[in-house]
């Protein structure tokens, strides 16, 4: 059931006697902001007015009298300059209420227009610690993979991992250099990640050094412009010919106040670069093996060069890290509940690298700049780098075999890339690139996605400047998931009693869920603030209220089961309710009706947004309409078979909606909270 597709394609029919194109007119319904004034809006006829150069209203008027509405809607109202409300008719809703309590997919019909969608999405980098950005790919990529395969679509999951990049060059030389094999066979996750520490804290010392004394300079730069820009400022603000000045001093004031900013940004870079150094220093442990060590950044980079091409010894040191790097990402997706169709790394392409750069040599696509091979795009300031002079091959260059492969062996319609915006650079010019090479009937997009925030508003890191330990995250979560929905208080009202084996269950379930959902609620492009206690908080638009307001379905269901003496009450509602046994008694009633039959609706958004904050935002108004129902509607000690029959298909939906729309999110329910 989509109401607004239905109205959309009575609309497109009426509007076809207005104009050539009614496509874009008819796509002008939208969810009436105010329930007052009916249930759909469209102002159509706003621009379509402007087009024909006849006032809104008289073609309000006309439309409305061409539109065939019938069964759904009452008689539209032409309100305001020309806008048409759509009042969708009681017995509408009802008999389709009926036919969502005997439909399994909760009303949601499947496309009639199949796609093949593959998604990449997680890819992390292996054998350096997963962080909180790779959380947010993998669960609006599931979310995505989850939404589009309900709608029917033929998804492809594929892990794209970073598994033979330089930081296996990092934990080679660690192992080398600071390695124990008995140790490291012994205990190979924890061992081979201190060993990237190590030696990831040496290349960062190294680098920080060196990069103090250009910041420094830099420094110097940046507080002469402040002065003279705060001077320019204060000469302008003391001018007294005031009328004239007014526009420039803001002007120069905001000139000053951008030139301070960068002053403090300056400094705070510098700042981080001394604490990285500094807690090397201080250190005489490391600060020996530093000095020994100077030259650890381009030594790694050797090992990574030798990894590649084919050296024995790292080559085997590579085939017995990289199960451990696996399981360690294992345990995580686990935990999060998510799977994928492949994982076929960076190092599956690494045979058919050469081939993309002789592809596009013969192309004619390659300029060499200064040794390493380029390919210059037009609209783009600098080229894209395919193969350094020392002979390595790029990430692009990997995007672009991995491109060339999907083609080959899936041959999807789209390829949605779910990575980070700050990669939006990287993925515009390797999308330039597939039309050179042939690959035009694929749809390339970036799902970009913004940064994670810690308490502090700046990337979320850990004291220890690494980002966070993703497990004591989820941990952290679960925790105080815990403390939420399995207090004292609330395990008093438990009967019968709540064991410590479901307390910890839900804990779970919330703990996670909540997680999910604060990366999937947020829109994605925007960048927010992880903060535990209002992600698992039982109020607001969070998993844990939208898991409370399925326990309560739930739990209205059982009691009610036991009042009528009825072992499965869903399966009974659903056989023994007849259509007209369906009627509204109360607005909340239908309010929230409507509600339930805009799943669809909601799924299809989001999707076609790449938005799962779309589905958030409908299970978060669902649940709300749903709590002014339960306030508004007794469904308990209902004698009259209509109302009470009305009132339990309302409540089993809810529940039905909600665990599915959370299900698309990767969230699980609790029978009870
Ligand atoms: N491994 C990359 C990272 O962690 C993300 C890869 C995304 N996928 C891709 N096809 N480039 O930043």
């Amino acid at each position: 059931m989509n109401l607004s597709a239905l109205l959309r394609a009575r609309f497109q029919t009426a509007l076809a006697t207005l104009t050539d194109d009614p496509a874009p007119y008819a796509a002008m319904i939208r969810v009436a902001a105010d329930p007052r004034f009916g249930d759909y809006q469209s102002n159509a006829c706003m621009s379509l007015g402007k087009q024909l150069g006849k006032p809104p209203r008289e073609i309000a008027a006309l439309l409305v009298s061409r539109l065939a509405l019938d069964p759904a809607c009452e008689t539209p109202e032409i309100a305001g300059p020309g806008f048409i409300n759509l009042r969708i008719r009681d017995e509408f809703l009802t008999s389709s209420l009926f036919a969502m309590l005997h439909h399994e997919r909760a009303g949601v019909e499947l496309t009639d227009l199949r796609e093949k969608i593959l998604i990449d999405y997680s890819s992390p980098n292996v054998a350096k610690p997963m962080h909180v950005g790779h959380i947010r790919s993998t669960v609006i990529g599931a979310a995505l993979a989850e939404m589009f395969r309900f709608l029917g679509h033929d998804v492809i999951t594929d892990n794209h991992l970073g598994d033979w990049g330089t930081q296996f060059g990092i934990i080679i030389y660690g192992y080398k250099h600071f390695g124990d094999a008995d140790v490291v066979a012994a205990n190979p996750v924890p061992e081979l990640a201190k060993l990237y520490r190590l030696t990831n804290q040496l290349i960062e010392y190294q680098k920080a050094n060196k990069s103090l004394i250009a910041l420094q300079a830099k420094l110097t730069d940046a507080q002469d412009h402040a002065a003279r820009e705060t001077a320019a400022s204060n000469a302008v603000a003391s001018d007294t010919n005031t009328n004239t000045n007014a526009k420039e001093a803001k002007k120069a004031l905001k000139a000053a106040q951008a030139a301070a900013r960068r002053v403090d940004a300056i400094a705070a870079e510098i700042n981080a670069a001394q604490t990285k150094v500094k807690a090397v220093d201080e250190d005489p442990r490391l600060a020996a093996i530093a000095a020994e060590h100077a030259d650890v950044p381009a030594a790694v980079l050797r090992e990574t060069a030798k990894m590649h091409e084919g050296d024995a010894e790292n080559r085997a040191l590579w085939e017995q890290f990289l199960p451990h790097c696996k399981d360690e990402i294992n345990r995580v997706y686990d935990r999060l509940g998510v799977t994928f169709d492949h994982t076929l790394g960076e190092s599956f392409y690494h045979d058919r690298l050469p081939g993309v750069v002789a592809t596009l040599d013969k192309l004619g696509l390659t300029k060499q700049s200064d040794g390493a091979v380029c390919v210059f795009l037009d609209g783009f300031d600098s080229p894209m780098i395919i193969q350094k002079r020392d002979g390595a091959y790029l990430y692009a260059t990997t995007d672009l075999a991995t491109l060339q492969y999907r083609q080959e062996v899936f041959a999807p319609n789209r390829i949605l890339y779910v990575v980070d915006s700050r990669q939006s650079e990287h993925f515009e010019k390797f999308f330039a690139m597939a039309e050179p090479l042939g690959m035009t009937d694929i749809e390339l997009i970036h799902v970009q996605f913004g940064t994670v925030l810690g308490a502090d508003g700046r990337p979320m890191k850990t004291r220890s400047g690494s980002l966070i330990g993703l497990e004591s995250l989820l941990n952290d979560a679960v925790a105080r998931a815990k403390d939420v929905a399995c207090n004292p208080d609330r395990l008093a009202t438990m009967n019968p009693p709540m064991l410590e084996e479901e307390q910890n269950r839900i804990a779970e379930t919330v703990g996670i869920g909540a997680i999910k959902y604060a990366d999937l609620s947020h829109h994605r492009a925007t960048d927010y603030r992880f903060d535990v206690d209002k992600m698992v908080a039982l109020e607001g638009n969070t998993a844990t209220y939208m898991q409370y307001s399925y326990a309560r379905t739930q739990s209205i269901l059982r009691r009610v089961a036991d009042e009528q003496k009825i072992d499965d009450i869903q399966a009974w509602l659903v056989e023994n309710t007849t259509a007209d046994q369906l009627q509204f008694s109360e607005p909340a009633e239908r309010a929230l009706a409507i509600a339930l039959l805009r799943f669809e609706e909601a799924i299809e958004g989001a999707v076609s947004a790449y938005a799962p904050n779309q589905l958030c935002d409908y299970l978060y108004e669902t649940a709300k309409t749903y709590s002014t129902f339960n306030d508004a509607c007794r469904v308990l000690g209902n004698s009259d078979p209509i109302v009470l029959r009305t009132r339990l298909a309302l409540v089993m939906l809810t529940g039905r909606v909600i665990k599915q729309g959370l299900r698309l999110l990767g969230i699980g329910v609790c029978e009870r909270m």
